[in-house]
């Protein structure tokens, strides 16, 4: 390598390092400057509707939504407050619905005898609902033969 190349890559690298350092600057986690051990100030959403109905779905294999609140609901490796009501152990009395038997199958549609590792955290697909303004407008209509309604 010459002298006058080694010179230009090295150039070249102080000014990638240069440019990263601006942008580094610019963005900001959505959690802000907080350190990692503290509280993020995320404002917290208390317009969660009530326990209700169950929602309409909107197309098939859409994961139902929550039509109840879930504040504090633990979901951990030992404990699941879910599987408390809707478990086929617990749904009848709980008046709930029972949990999907897709939930009890393996990536290879293997049936298990307990949930699949794959559904355990429901709040991984199942979101309950704020009454909020759609933040765009939309259009979609599910399929009229399947859409169930
Ligand atoms: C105290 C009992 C209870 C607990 C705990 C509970 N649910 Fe429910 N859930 C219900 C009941 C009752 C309904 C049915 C509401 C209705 O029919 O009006 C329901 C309905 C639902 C539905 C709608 C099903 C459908 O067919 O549309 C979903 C999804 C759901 N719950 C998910 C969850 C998730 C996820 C958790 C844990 C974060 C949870 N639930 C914890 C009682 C519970
Ligand atoms: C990977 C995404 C995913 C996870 C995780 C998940 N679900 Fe679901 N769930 C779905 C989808 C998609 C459907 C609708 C299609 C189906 O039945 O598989 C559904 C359907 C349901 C239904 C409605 C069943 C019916 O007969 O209409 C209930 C109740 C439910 N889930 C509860 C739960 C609970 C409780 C957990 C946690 C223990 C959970 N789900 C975890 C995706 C998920």
């Amino acid at each position: 390598m010459n002298k006058s190349l080694v010179m230009a890559v090295g150039l070249m690298c102080g000014l990638a390092a240069a440019a990263s350092g601006a942008i580094a600057e610019e963005i900001t986690s959505l959690r802000g400057m907080r350190p990692i051990d503290q509280a993020p100030d995320v404002p917290e959403i208390k317009h969660y509707r009530k326990d209700g109905e169950v929602l309409p779905r909107d197309y098939v294999q859409q994961p139902p939504l929550i039509p109840h609140k879930i504040e504090g609901y633990q979901i951990n490796l030992k404990f699941n407050k879910c599987m408390s009501c809707h478990s086929w152990a617990n749904y009848k009395e709980a008046g709930a619905t029972k949990i999907s038997q897709t939930h009890f199958e393996d990536r290879e549609k293997h049936v298990l005898a307990n949930i699949s590792a794959r559904r355990y955290f429901c709040t991984q697909c199942h979101v309950p609902q704020a009454d909020a303004k759609p933040l765009v407008e939309n259009t979609f209509q599910p399929i009229p033969a399947i859409s169930g309604q």
